[in-house]
């Protein structure tokens, strides 16, 4: 058996930058509602006149992220994609990496599982590498949300916590076992599905069905959420999985050095540094530059983190995660 250890990362966000206050002159809202409520001061949305999709965006971010690890890009094995907002229904985002990027036939994998799906992602990396399946693999979190928003009153619930970006890192196999990932924690509660969703065309009510009804109140193909709910829900299980990560490596919430929440809201963040007493310093936020980026959230704020000098060799690294589904999770790194 392996570990596995996080080698290169990147991000990437689309240039277009829109404010609160931008927002307020296309729907009602006001920039101290969304400040208060989520933290959130700003977010990028694609301009549609650029070439950014959620595939483009992910190889942006891959570059950096495999130029920065050393290797070649020959040198990746497999390709994990996380992403709600995929270019197309069907093939997924990661297959359009490996062609953009201009790798060998190496097999590439979508990973569904929302705002904890670079978790997950990394996870499965982790046990691929472990078992000595794959010496590199190349883990993305990519989402373009501001295409499929409701841009309008009615859908401001939504809309305004939803940002675009990507973020990439190159997992590798390490020979150390004390350092890299060191557990990961996954979990999921199928019966809450429908509290957060996009019910959308699917199998059940495809599109002529959808065409024929013609109902201008139809929200169901955009994204729904019972904001509350969600937000209970994920207090509790950021703290569960954080403490399960912590135990199962003999730890304690003194050992942290840094946490990396997903990045839903500013005071689900704040909560959680609250519950486990952790200095600002210790906690990395930027929710409030770019909102909730789903499946990219941890992975661009990993990047800043460690480009800014605040993860460091040794260091105790927290991942944490939870969204639709509902999904949860959490990755505990030496770094
Ligand atoms: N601007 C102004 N008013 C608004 C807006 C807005 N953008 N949105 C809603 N309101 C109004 C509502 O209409 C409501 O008005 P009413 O009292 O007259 O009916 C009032 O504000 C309160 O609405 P709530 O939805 O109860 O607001 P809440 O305090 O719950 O905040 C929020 C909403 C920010 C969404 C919060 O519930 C939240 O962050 N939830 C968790 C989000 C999360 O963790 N998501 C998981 C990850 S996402 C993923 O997996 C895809």
């Amino acid at each position: 058996m392996f570990n596995s250890k996080i080698i290169g990362l990147g991000y990437y966000l689309p240039e277009n930058v829109v404010t609160n206050n931008d927002l307020s002159k296309i729907l009602d809202t006001n920039d101290e509602w969304i400040q208060e409520r989520t933290g959130i001061k700003e977010r990028r949305w694609i301009d549609p006149k650029t070439d950014d999709t959620t595939s483009t965006m992910a190889v942006k971010a891959s570059k950096i992220a495999i130029e920065r690890s050393g290797l070649k890009k020959e040198e990746i094995d497999f390709i994990i994609f996380a992403t709600l907002s995929p270019d197309m229904y069907f093939p997924g985002g990661g297959v359009r990496v490996q062609d953009m990027l201009g790798i060998p036939t190496i097999g590439a994998l979508d990973v569904r599982n929302q705002c904890s799906g670079f978790v997950y992602s990394l996870s499965v990396a982790d046990q691929f590498i472990k078992t000595g399946m794959y010496k590199n693999i190349l883990v993305i979190g990519s989402e373009n949300h501001s295409g499929g928003l409701e841009k309008s009153t009615r859908g401001r619930g939504v809309t305004v916590i939803f940002g675009d970006g990507a973020g990439a890192a190159v997992l590798s196999r390490c020979e150390e076992k004390s350092k890299g990932v060191l557990s990961s924690h996954l979990h999921s509660e199928g019966k809450h599905a429908r509290e957060l969703m996009l019910d959308g065309p699917h199998t059940g009510r495809w599109v002529p069905e959808i065409i024929a009804e013609n109902d201008p109140e139809d929200q169901s193909y955009y994204p729904y959420m019972n904001g509350q709910f969600v937000f209970k829900n994920a207090v509790s299980r950021f703290s569960e999985v954080i403490i399960e990560g912590l135990e199962a490596n003999n730890l304690h919430k003194d050992d942290i050095d840094m946490l990396i929440p997903h990045q839903a809201n500013l005071r689900i963040s704040q909560f959680i540094q609250r519950k486990f007493q952790l200095p600002d310093n210790k906690v990395y936020n930027n929710i409030m530059s770019y909102g909730n980026t789903t499946a990219a959230s941890i992975i661009i704020a990993l990047t800043e983190a460690w480009e800014q000098g605040k993860i460091k060799e040794n260091d105790l690294v927290v991942l944490a995660a939870f969204g639709a589904g509902f999904t949860w999770g959490s990755v505990i790194i030496r770094w």
